[in-house]
């Protein structure tokens, strides 16, 4: 049995611009040509350069090598099997379990054994016979629209034989490939785009050519010439009910992308899987994880970059190979139709910039989100929590929220909290607040079905309601979780957003949270698929699965593919499970708390960005996991949720002094900083040596100080106007350092482009080799300047240093750091001022009220920009709508690599007291109180 596709017309697609065909001209264009197709073939891979084919009806020409044949098993001549390189074939066998020679070859594919490891035995003729045929194609006002028809069947069931092709230059920079069956609806990924539409015009660097038969597509990059997408040599196009196969060449192997996985940053295009089914599983390599990012950003020889991002959710996989000397990959997916997204950079940050305009832009978190988290599964009871809290105060460590997980609640259930071992939770809360600090608790999906009727509103309003995910029978599906045997809300349902939100509203006027952690949204069952199990359909086992880590099963720690849900099946809607979770939090909590809404999710999907923010799940306290989690912070980048974090000092097992030492280092600058375990051990910083605790201080000091610098960053990836980019944490790489293999570096990362940061990851080190990019960059904490640059050096790095480096050319801003953001938001702000070689530096401050909703929006912030140039720092005032005396104003001045003594300093015309160190080159102006709002010029 196929899809139900009947289901999903609402989300069909959007209406096409008018110099566009309609849906059913398109029809009856199909049927036409369908006919045609019967009586003629096409042979020869053709390559049309879609300018010259404009207005042609390229009917039945070409030369006839290969005749029509309907069904399996088709002759394939032995000169078509002949790729003896490896990298070169096309796996016609993606099937989990082991092909032989007679079921190969009985799918009309070729057999050879004879080849690398990793290769498939089983692949296509050179000639792909079993795809479709550019039959007609005709250029509109901002690309090209074709038909495409195929006369014999794939492997797989229920081919779609005539398929509508629509290229786009959606705008300047993106261009849209879609290809879409006609003749049936389908399910179509309901997110909300940002569906600018207002063509390419002649600023498109994009240039299109179609292959005729077998079809295919190549995208060049007009003004290098470079390849960006080419379908043409990889894989056949497939598109069949439950599986679409669609292959592109890289341009080089410097790959970076597609999630939510593990691995080091660059990705490894010999012959490796990734796939895509959301699943509750804690990250480890090669595993299908909590997320699904079908985007992948990929640098060329002359460090260009361009992305491509597949708008599919179903389940999928992607195969790398390492085709023709740069590689190429092939995706598989299980449903839905193949609506690709071509940015065309050149730059990193502006690909990212160009995929959340149309994903959606990053929220903007509360400021005081970006204080430090902490969190524990098993505190157990109040007793612990309030000795954690104390401790941690008395210590004087900054710390701004304290979380609560599973164990608040009573027996597990949503919106409870136990009276026996939480009975004072509302005046902890309260306490809490009366600090400046902030609370966040744990909800998950799973509702309880075992509570006696009329006592768990939860789960007796959402019966009302008829909010369940449904099995396949009608009957709301019943899984298990931490309370036991649970339903799950459709969070697509229009009825689930008031329903949550009574939820969420009954218990905050109990216990007052700031924040809400969904967790378990993949959603993680702990059965599979259900009580009962799933169905024996086509949905449930369908003819392809990719290998999940279940040995290809959907419905593994799921529920069933099967079940319904308002919109669609489960199947089609899984890997947005989170996502639909996150947007309907998001609201909800803004709308209770007339404030910006903070969320965090384990499981996301592109646009999840927009709603909140996300953590890499459980880890492990090992060192290897500290490593990992810097590729995993960089991808999130990438995947428009800049605003990510790992649990620091390790979720699983116990951590050590050392590792915890090193991991709250690294984690004070993840933009997102939580300490989080389930370990025996307690790892809140207060629970260590004094020493110890002394080291972690500071570094979270450290961290309070850059916040305005942070919050810059964020508002700009939210914002993304002027010239930085959304990601706020970057590799290396996307900065365009060509030398010395930074392509690969994935142990150091920078914030912004202006700080860079070099942590010990190593057990027992105490010196790290990082790799200083060829600049100029000051060390941060003595302010002089590095003499070394363009290569690995090996830093100092005892047990209490971070190294970190300022780049010349930037200003930091900063404040004070204090316990809390709250009391450190009132404080002046100071200018970290690192000069380039010609003495010139740029940066800039955002600042509002932190918690408001929609300040950039409604324009209730200020937006400062500085810059330096001959000796002379002034500022220009872009916005000036959050106005708070002190709170704007500017006390100090750190320039570093200023060459000799100023005679003098004036500020706004006036002297100024200065210090100056002639050994490190650095000027300090301090003692100042001037208001960054009005006109500012100091003068050294
Ligand atoms: C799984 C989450 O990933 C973890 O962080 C949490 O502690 C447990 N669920 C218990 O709620």
């Amino acid at each position: 049995m196929g899809m139900k596709d009947d289901e999903v017309e609402l989300f069909l697609r959007s209406p096409h611009s008018s110099n566009r065909l309609s849906r059913k001209w398109y029809f009856l264009v199909g049927v036409i040509v369908g006919l045609i197709t019967s009586f003629c073939a096409f042979v020869g891979v053709y390559l049309v350069f879609f300018h010259q084919v404009s207005g042609q009806f390229q009917g039945c020409s070409g030369q006839d090598h290969n005749s029509v044949i309907k069904t399996p098993p088709i002759a394939v001549r032995t000169s078509q099997c002949d790729i003896s390189k490896g990298s070169d074939r096309s796996d016609c066998w993606p099937e989990y379990r082991d092909a032989t020679q007679s079921t190969c070859e009985a799918r009309g594919c070729c057999w050879n054994t004879d080849v690398e490891q990793g290769a498939p035995y089983c692949y296509y003729p050179g000639y792909f016979n079993r795809s479709y045929m550019l039959m007609y194609s005709q250029k509109t006002s901002t690309g090209v629209i074709g038909h495409l028809a195929r006369t014999t069947n794939s492997p797989y069931p229920n081919d779609s034989m005539q398929l509508l092709l629509e290229i786009s230059a959606e705008t300047y920079d993106r261009l849209r490939i879609k290809i879409y069956d006609t003749t049936t609806s389908r399910y179509e990924v309901p997110i909300e785009t940002q569906k600018e539409e207002s063509g390419g015009g002649s600023d498109t660097d994009f240039d299109i050519k179609l292959a005729r038969n077998p079809f295919g597509i190549i995208i060049r990059r007009l003004s290098t010439g470079q390849i960006l997408f080419d379908s043409t040599g990889v894989s056949p196009l497939i598109f069949a009910d439950q599986y679409l196969q669609i292959g592109t060449a890289l341009t080089t192997s410097n790959v970076y992308g597609f999630g939510e996985h593990r691995s080091g940053f660059k990705l490894d295009t010999n012959w490796k899987k990734m796939v895509f089914w959301n699943r509750d599983q804690p990250p480890e390599p090669n595993l299908n994880l909590y997320g699904a990012h079908p985007f992948y950003l990929n640098m060329d020889e002359q460090h260009n970059a361009h992305g491509v991002f597949l708008l599919n959710s179903n389940a999928m996989e992607v195969d790398f190979q390492p085709f023709n000397g740069t590689g190429a990959v092939t995706y598989r997916a299980l449903g839905g139709i193949l609506d690709f997204y071509i940015f065309i950079g050149p730059t990193p940050d502006m690909v990212v910039q160009q995929y959340t305009n149309l994903v959606g832009r990053p929220f903007l978190p509360p400021f005081w989100s970006l204080g430090f988290h902490m969190c524990k599964y098993g505190y157990n009871n109040a007793a612990e929590l309030k000795k954690v809290i104390a401790r941690n105060r008395a210590a004087k460590m900054p710390y701004d929220v304290q979380w609560n997980d599973i164990d608040y609640m009573t027996a597990h259930l949503d919106w409870t909290y136990d009276n026996t071992t939480y009975p004072d939770l509302p005046d902890i809360v309260a306490d809490l607040h009366k600090n400046n600090q902030r609370y966040v608790i744990i909800v998950d999906p799973g509702i309880s079905v075992t509570q006696q009727p009329g006592t768990y509103p939860p789960y007796d309003e959402g019966i009302e309601d008829d909010i369940f995910i449904k099995a396949d029978n009608g009957s709301n599906l019943i899984g298990k979780v931490w309370p036991g045997m649970t339903v799950f809300p459709d969070f697509f349902h229009p009825n689930s957003s008031e329903w949550w939100f009574r939820q969420a509203k009954a218990y905050y006027d109990q216990v007052p949270y700031d924040g809400l952690w969904v967790d378990m949204n993949e959603p993680s069952n702990f059965v599979t698929g259900s009580i009962t199990g799933c169905t024996s359909n086509s949905l449930d086992n369908p003819p392809f699965v990719p290998p999940t880590i279940d040995g290809s099963s959907l419905m593994a720690s799921t529920v069933c593919p099967s079940a319904r849900q308002s919109i669609s099946t489960h199947y089609n809607l899984h890997n947005m499970y989170g996502l639909s979770e996150m947007k309907v939090t998001s609201s909800v909590l803004k709308k209770l708390l007339n404030k910006r809404s903070f969320v965090l999710s384990r499981s996301t999907f592109p646009s999840a960005g927009v709603y909140g923010t996300h953590w890499l799940g459980d880890n492990l306290s090992s060192w290897d996991d500290l490593y990992y989690s810097i590729p995993g912070i960089l991808n999130f980048q990438m995947f428009g949720i800049p605003f990510v974090g790992v649990d620091i000092c390790g979720f699983r097992e116990d951590t050590t002094a050392e590792l915890c030492t090193r991991w709250m280092q690294v984690g004070a600058f993840y933009p997102f900083m939580r300490n989080h375990n389930s370990g025996k051990m307690d790892q809140d910083p207060a629970s260590f040596d004094s020493r110890t605790q002394d080291i972690m201080r500071s570094v979270l000091e450290t961290r309070y100080r850059l916040l305005p610098f942070l919050y810059t960053l964020l508002y700009r990836s939210h914002a993304n106007w002027g010239p930085c980019g959304p990601p706020i944490v970057l590799p290396e790489s996307h900065e365009r350092y060509p030398e010395a293999g930074a392509e690969a570096v994935d142990r150091q990362f920078l914030w912004g482009s202006a700080l860079l940061i070099s942590p010990v990851l190593e057990q027992g080190a105490v010196t790290v080799k990082a790799y200083i990019p060829g600049d100029v960059w000051y060390d941060y904490y003595n302010r002089s300047r590095v003499s070394t640059v363009g290569q690995y050096v090996q830093l100092d790095a005892p047990i209490d240093k971070i190294n970190l480096h300022i780049r010349g050319g930037s200003v930091i801003p900063t404040k004070p750091a204090a316990v809390t953001t709250n009391q450190m938001r009132g404080e002046m702000f100071a200018l970290l001022v690192a000069l380039d070689n010609n003495g010139t530096a740029s940066g800039e401050v955002f600042w509002d009220d932190g918690d408001s909703i929609d300040t950039v929006e409604n324009n209730l912030y200020s937006l400062v920009s500085f810059s330096v140039h001959s000796n002379t720092l002034s500022n220009k005032v872009l916005a000036s709508n959050y106005k708070k005396g002190a709170e704007m104003s500017l006390s100090e001045v750190t320039v570093m690599g200023v060459s000799a003594s100023p005679d003098s300093v004036t500020v706004n015309g006036k002297g100024a007291a200065f210090e100056y160190d002639k050994k490190s080159k650095v000027l300090i102006i301090s003692g100042l109180a001037v208001d960054l709002l009005q006109g500012l010029k100091i003068k050294w």
